[in-house]
């Protein structure tokens, strides 16, 4: 019998159905299907989810305002989020609806075995709400703030006005799961990438769980709960169900197809929600006695003129809109490109432009077209590899093979901006091997080395053809179709490619240009004047010398009661011991939210009594565009106390 194929089991968030899908959920469902892609390209059997969120007050009201039933208004929309999918190359296997009938039972029974459990009990809740986010504001009323029953104070999430709801609630004992996940989070340090996301989320559940509320009594688009019809289903708890009710949880005919993909191998998420998957819906499966999904893939968001994309802010970007003007894998490449998983990336045309033009369009376009022609001109289509290769041959050889190991490890991390930064240096290589080489030249007075030339400029593209299938697959095809290399993924499986020994026979045949250079819609003269410079005050070298900042670990922060704007903080600077540090941002962070931060300080400012307490150094920030000051955080960790240079 055949050895049974690893799986690979991806999913993405169910999207809000408020409205068609914008720049924000193509990125969260882009990265799920590069990543299937890839697991395809080691050989491993794939399933790969995505879906859309289709209860819940937001989309109560989303329908209400286009004059149409819920039912309706989702149907009239669907088509639009499987239209995106399908014109940018997003090979999910199934699309769940939370409101498929298949869903609504499973996530019953979901429930229903949670109350067997004696995990799910009925209780008074009064709280802030926020509608647009479906979620409930735990944050302390700021006691100096007059708020009102339907003037809350700002949801953190959007910022935008909570109001209290109070109503009978059955409650989840999430609290009862608090050890129980530290120790999970404990055992299983890579639970969450990029890793400081863990951090947070270990803070949080370290300060206390309190029992979450799972149903709504003043939402009646939702799904009824159990025995209890006048309740319906908190909507992000059934969401969460999706991940195993699509795979058959709870279905008689399904269970041997459940039991293959469950647990999932990865969720891929926003850093908006991260809570829910790292600290909710593990509890519940806890609960459930169903296995924890192996990883959380955390990716941050894309803003547009710097603020977050979204629909309650009403600032999207429609991804139709940019296929048709610059090229679905165009898109795909630039998005995976240019912003970084572990950050929030800016959205701008000029960069769109800049990338197609750059990287595609010249590095690489033109590397293939320059090559094809060339072998053309000469009357030679088919090329057999020499049988002694030169030093500049093997001297490429061993650059691609370093590639591939170093875009392994990216990928393999999820670094995609890194790994595809590396294969652009590669690229470079090969252009720069090509043109020295000068076979224009070779052509006419040395075949041999010309023929070498040709096949080594051939084993390199298609070892990059093979690697950026998971990016620009039809591109990527049509490349290797180019080369005379059929590609099905199940003969290009990496392991089998023998990428090492370069003997293979390439038939070249001329396709159109793989990229056209765009129009420019924003001109590099234009992007310079956009940001004038400003007349600059210069310091000496010296005099930033003067100034020590060192990286410390937030290890307690106390709110000081009497103060609006204070808090206190407690850093530890490795060596340099340990601090007392005042700053005002009280009015913007909760304790929760700073504590395990690694963040820069000055630590050589004078110390001083404020609010009759020392304070011994500054915290660094930087104010986003709303004016929250936003702690510096370090990108990975470094040892507490080190100098920044
Ligand atoms: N319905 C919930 C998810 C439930 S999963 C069990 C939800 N939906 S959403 O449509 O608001 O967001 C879905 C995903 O899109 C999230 O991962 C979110 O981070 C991502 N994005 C939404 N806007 C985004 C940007 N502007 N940038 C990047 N991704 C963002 O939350």
């Amino acid at each position: 019998m055949a050895p049974k194929k690893q799986t690979f089991y991806v999913t993405t968030p169910v999207y809000y159905a408020t409205a068609k899908p914008h720049l924000g959920s193509l990125y969260s469902t882009l990265m799920a299907d590069v990543l299937v892609r890839w697991q395809k390209l080691h050989g491993k059997d794939v399933f790969f989810l995505t879906g859309t969120d289709e209860h819940g007050q937001k989309i109560a009201e989303a329908a209400q305002q286009a004059g149409k039933s819920p039912k309706k208004f989702l149907d009239d929309l669907i088509p639009s989020f499987k239209k995106a999918w399908q014109v940018y190359g997003i090979n999910y296997n199934h699309l769940i609806r939370t409101t498929d009938d298949y869903h609504i039972s499973a996530a019953q029974e979901f429930i229903k075995t949670l109350i067997k459990k004696g995990d799910i009990y009925k209780a008074a809740y009064k709280g802030w709400y926020c509608t647009p986010c479906e979620t409930f504001v735990t944050e302390k009323e700021d006691k100096k703030q007059q708020y009102t029953e339907d003037q809350g104070p700002p949801c953190p999430s959007c910022n935008r006005q909570t109001v209290i709801i109070s109503e009978d609630t059955y409650f989840f004992r999430l609290s009862k799961y608090q050890d129980a996940l530290l120790k999970f989070y404990t055992d299983n340090p890579n639970f969450i990438v990029p890793r400081e996301r863990l951090n947070e989320v270990i803070s949080f559940v370290s300060l206390g769980l309190k029992d979450l509320s799972i149903s709504r009594t003043t939402v009646t688009w939702g799904i009824p709960f159990p025995d209890d019809p006048s309740h319906t289903v908190y909507v992000w708890v059934e969401a969460l169900c999706n991940y195993i009710t699509a795979i058959g949880y709870a279905q008689s005919d399904k269970q041997k197809q459940f039991h293959y993909w469950w647990p999932a191998d990865l969720h891929v998420v926003g850093k908006d929600i991260v809570r829910f998957h790292a600290v909710y819906w593990p509890a519940m499966l806890m609960a459930a006695g169903l296995q924890i999904p192996k990883q959380l893939l955390v990716h941050g968001w894309i803003r547009v003129d710097k603020q977050k994309m979204s629909k309650s802010l009403g600032n999207i970007v429609d991804p139709m809109v940019l296929h048709e003007k610059y090229g679905a894998e165009q898109i795909r490449y630039y998005l995976l490109r240019q912003i970084p998983i572990n950050q929030d990336g800016n959205f701008s045309i000029y960069d769109v432009e800049q990338r197609i033009e750059a990287d595609l369009a010249n590095d690489l376009g033109n590397l293939l077209n320059r090559m094809v022609l060339l072998a053309q001109k000469y009357d030679v289509h088919e090329i057999q590899p020499p049988t002694i290769w030169s030093e500049q041959g093997l001297n490429l050889r061993d650059a691609c093979l370093d590639m591939i190991e170093d875009f392994n490890g990216h990928m393999t991390d999820y670094m995609f901006h890194l790994a595809l930064a590396r294969l652009w240096r590669f690229i470079k290589c090969v252009n720069v091997y090509f043109h020295e080489q000068e076979p224009w030249q070779l052509a006419k007075n040395n075949k041999e080395a010309f023929m070498e030339v040709l096949s080594g400029t051939c084993h390199s593209l298609q070892v990059i053809g093979v690697f950026l299938w998971p990016i620009m697959p039809q591109k990527m095809e049509q490349l290797l179709e180019s080369l005379g290399v059929t590609f099905e993924y199940e003969n290009n499986i990496i392991e089998n490619l023998e990428l090492g020994t370069w003997h293979k026979r390439f038939m070249l045949k001329k396709i159109p240009a793989l990229f056209e250079k765009p129009e420019r819609t924003v001109k590099m003269e234009e992007k310079t004047e956009q940001v004038p410079e400003k007349k600059m005050q210069y310091v000496d070298i010296k005099d930033l010398a003067k100034i020590q900042l060192r990286v410390g670990t937030i290890e307690t922060c106390e709110v000081i009661e009497d103060s609006e704007k204070l808090l206190k903080l407690f850093v530890d600077f490795g060596d340099h011991g340990k601090r007392q540090i005042l700053s005002g941002i009280k009015p913007w962070y909760q304790p929760i939210d700073l504590i395990s931060k690694q963040c820069i300080f000055v630590f050589n400012l004078k110390p001083r009594k404020i609010f009759g307490l020392q304070s011994e150094g500054m915290i660094f920030i930087a104010e986003d565009e709303r004016g929250k000051p936003q702690i510096i955080t370090v990108p990975t960790v470094i040892p507490n106390g080190t100098q920044l240079k």
